[in-house]
Formats: structure tokens, sequence, C-alpha cells
């Protein structure tokens, strides 16, 4: 169906957005990890048009930022001081090549679960009818704010009166306008030449464009949808958590339907860029972020946050905090884990509970099961770090590295004073303030030897409980003594 790939999308984007009372523009608030205008895109490009096009105007250097960082490819077409989502097509016609032939697409940038399917589906339709306009429309119980689509008595679309300029009888329309259409650009260019500002609230409207094609004789179309969800704009942050929160519920049903068991899915939140292996179980509590991808019959959670992180298969991830973290096929994290970025767990290895990693390459098998904090670290396959180790990698000036060999063991509660290197097959003592290397098969003891005196709880503490435990304990050891001694 090559022929039914639109020309180019016309996304409107040049609106304050004022009921979201915020700072940022609306269009880059975000639901499932995306923008709105991040989600109008990506569904903007499965339709697969020659260009794709993007109205700015209100904090326009804010918004082409975002645009640039995650489609440099889409035209930015700025909007002047004349209001309306016509004049605004118009400027987006302006900013495409001027030869441009056959079909374009206009959509809003916060309408964020308009699928790209629908977008194909309204092209084809749009093709194969041969109207001129083709307006997706839906049916709502309460339709006010909503353009009304007027129909003639053999239900053929006349055109679309704003809820503002309605007669009384108008109002009572409840099929709206969704603000999503697709138009044979000959048709958009000559009518927005004649749309005038002569309305309600002085802008000039897109939806004349409609009325103007009719009236010239060319067919116009509505393509009703069932899916109400994927009309809905978002105007302020109650619209907003809505939106989000039946995004995620679909994303969910497509993970399941692609055989992820999600447990309890009212606590789970995936985002819109996240993949999931087959087999792979979701405990409750769970938060798959960004650009995270999780491998086949892996386990995450519960009440697991990952974001930008790669989990390999069979892996087990549970209670966890995890950012821009690769974690490998078999290996075993939590719970009460941090992975920072730069964390590479190998295959089959351990990063355990009350562990913060940060800039770690822990190898295949290496395990750092404990209460230890691993930064600048480069671990060997097999190696075994104690409970209690801190790598001290910063001096109060810099960041320092350390390395441990495969296969070597550090013993609890060591402090490893970075840059410290301990080769291969080697080990480090309990409780060692490292501060040097250590060469293979050479153990490094690096702390106070134990030093044993001889009555000082009877000399120092005299009277106290421990000092009667410690004659008590002296007693008993001599009249054992003494038995043996009769024995002999
Ligand atoms: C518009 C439609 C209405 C439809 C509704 C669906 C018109 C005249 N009306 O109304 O029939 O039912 O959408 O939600 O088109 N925008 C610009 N430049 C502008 C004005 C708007 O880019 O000058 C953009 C906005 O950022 C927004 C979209 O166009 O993304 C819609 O604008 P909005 O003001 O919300 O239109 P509505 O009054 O809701
Ligand atoms: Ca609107």
């Amino acid at each position: 169906m090559t022929s039914a790939r639109p020309a180019a999308v016309i996304i409107l984007a040049a609106g304050e957005g004022t009921r979201m009372k915020s700072a940022t523009p609306k269009v880059l608030h975000r639901i499932g990890g995306r923008s709105l205008l991040g989600h109008a895109i990506h569904a903007a490009r499965e339709a697969q048009p020659d260009h794709v096009a993007v109205v700015v105007r209100h904090q326009r250097e804010r918004v082409v930022e975002h645009i640039g960082q995650i489609d440099p490819q889409a035209t930015i077409a700025d909007q002047d001081e004349i209001k309306g989502t016509g004049r605004a097509a118009e400027c987006a016609l302006l900013a495409l090549p001027e030869d441009l032939t056959g079909t374009v697409l206009v959509t809003m940038g916060d309408v964020p679960l308009l699928a790209g399917s629908t977008l194909t589906a309204l092209a084809e339709e749009h093709a194969s009818s041969g109207a001129a306009v083709t307006v997706i429309t839906a049916t709502l119980e309460d339709p006010s704010g909503y353009g009304r689509i007027v129909r003639d008595p053999a239900g053929g679309v006349e055109g679309i009166v704003e809820h503002k300029d309605c007669t009384p009888e108008q109002l009572g329309i409840h099929e709206i306008n969704s603000g999503i259409y697709a138009f044979d650009v000959t048709v958009l260019r000559d009518a927005l030449g004649r749309v005038t500002s002569d309305n309600a609230q002085g802008e000039k409207y897109l939806t004349d464009v409609l009325g103007l094609a009719r009236q010239a004789g060319r067919d116009v179309a509505a393509h009703l949808v069932d899916d109400l969800w994927q009309t809905e704009g978002v105007n302020d942050r109650v619209q907003l958590a809505r939106l989000g929160k039946e995004l995620n519920r679909r994303l969910l049903e497509q993970h399941m339907r692609a055989g992820v068991s999600i447990v309890d899915p009212d606590t789970t939140w995936v985002d819109a860029d996240v993949s999931i292996g087959q087999d792979t179980t979701i405990l409750p509590g769970t938060q798959l972020l960004g650009a995270t991808s999780i491998g086949a019959g892996a386990t995450i959670g519960p009440d697991t946050t990952l974001t930008d992180t790669e989990v390999g298969d069979g892996a087990e991830v549970k209670r966890t905090e995890s950012l821009l973290a690769v974690i490998g096929a078999g290996a075993t994290v939590g719970p009460f884990s941090y992975l920072r970025p730069g964390t590479e767990l190998g295959a089959n290895g351990k990063i355990g509970g009350f562990v913060e990693t940060k800039n770690a390459v822990i190898g295949e098998g290496a395990k750092v099961p404990h209460l230890t904090y691993c930064g600048d670290a480069e671990i060997g396959e097999g190696a075994n770090i104690g409970a209690g180790t801190i790598f001290a990698n910063y001096d109060g000036v810099a960041k320092h590295k350390t390395r441990i060999g495969r296969h070597s063991f550090v013993g609890s509660n060591s402090v490893l004073v970075a840059p410290v290197d301990v080769a291969d097959g080697a080990y480090v003592g309990a409780g060692s303030a490292l501060t040097g290397e250590v060469g293979p098969g050479q153990i490094a003891v690096a702390r106070g030897n134990q030093r044993n005196i001889d009555g000082w709880v009877a000399r120092r503490r005299a009277g106290t409980k421990t000092a009667e435990a410690a004659e008590a304990a002296a007693r008993h050891t001599q009249e054992n003594t003494t038995e043996g001694q009769d024995q002999a």
C-alpha cells in the first residue's frame, strides 16, 4: 500500500497549554518515558511520510531543542503572530517543499495515545475513497468544547462548527472533530488561502477547510474511531495522569500477549521504549524506564526500578534501583542494591544486599555479596569481595581505580584505598586497609597484629560482671585441666 504513504505529516504544537500551569511547554510533559510530542512524532513516523513537520511558537527554543534530540530529520515550522490551527497548517506548508503533492496528514502534539496504525489506516482510507479531506471523528457522550461534525441529510460531511460558534441545535451533535485529518495538499493549500478569522475566537480555523472543499464540489469524508483514548488530548495534569495510566495499561497488555508474565499490572510501570523477553516475570512494584531491555526468562522485582538498564537472559533482580547499568545473563542482584551508571555485572555474577556500585566492571561469576561500596573498579572473573568492603575511590580531589584480579579474594571489612591493584589469584586479609599492590599468589594483611594482654580485665575492670565472668572462666579452665591430669 505504498500509494497511501503520505507526503507529509504536520504536527501542530504551537499552542501554550495554559491549563497545565507549568513552566514547561505542554508538549514536553512526559508519559510512558516520552514527551507528548515524542509520542506524536513516533506515530507520525510509523505512517512513513516523506516529511514530518512540527509547528512551533510557544517556548520555541525549548521545543526545537527537544525535537533536535528525538528526531533531527523533522522540519521545524515557525508560526507567526496570526492565530489558529489553520494558520499553523499554513505555516507548515510554507516550511515544506513547494512542490509537495498527494496526501498530507495533520495531527496534534498533545494527543499521545494516537497509534501510528490509525494514521496509516486514515491515509489508506483517504487514498482509496478519493475524498479531498478525511477527518477522524468520534462520538462522545459529552462533546462540549469540541468542534461538531455537521452532516447533510444524506449523511455526507458538510463541515465542522467550533463549539463557540455552534447554534443551540448544533450543540446537540455528539460527533466531534478529533483534530486529526488527511488532506489532498492542493485542496488544503488553496482553501487555507481563503480561510478568514471571522469567528467567535478571531482565529484562522483549519476546520473551515472542510466546508470550503465541500463548497468547491469536493468530497469530505469522516473516519469514525471507537477507541476514544486515541483522540483524547492532554489539557491539564489530571488528563496527563489519566492518559499515562491508560498508556501503561496498553503497553503491559502488549508485553503479556507477547509472553511476559506481569503479576500485578496495577503496580507495574513500563515505558514505551522498553523491551522484555519471553517468559520473563515482572513482580509487583516494578518500574522499567527509559531504554531498559530485559532478556528472556528473567525475574524482575518486586519493588525494583531499572532505568536505561540492560538485563540478560535468566537474571534475577530483586528490590533494586539501577541506572545505566548492564546485568549479565544468569546474574543475581539484590535485595536492596543500588547500581549506578557504568556498572557492568558479568554473566552469573552477583551483587547482593546493601551494595552500591558505580563505574564497576565485575567479571563473569564474580561476587560482591554484602554491604559494599564498589566504585571505579575492575573485578576479574570469579573474584569474591568480602562483606563490608569499601572501594575508597575518591581522595577528595580525584577519583582513582581499583583492580582486583581473577579468582582473587578480598577479606571482609577491608578498605581499598585507590589506586589499588590486586593481581590474579591473590588474597587480601580481612580488615585490611590496603594502599598498594598485591602480587599473584600473595596474601596482603594490612592491619595491626592481634595482641593479647593477660589479666587486663582483673586490673582495669575489677568488680564488674565482666571481671566476675573472667574469674569464673579461669576457674573452670583450671578445674578441667586438673581433671585431665587426674585421669592421666
Ligand atoms: C481544535 C479544533 C476542534 C477540535 C479540537 C480537538 C480548530 C479550529 N478546532 O480545537 O474542532 O474538536 O481541536 O481537540 O482547529 N495550535 C497551533 N497553533 C495555533 C493554535 C493551535 O499550533 O495557533 C495547536 C495546539 O498546540 C494544539 C492544536 O493545535 O496542539 C489544537 O489547538 P487548540 O487550541 O487546543 O484547538 P481546540 O480549540 O481544542
Ligand atoms: Ca484542544
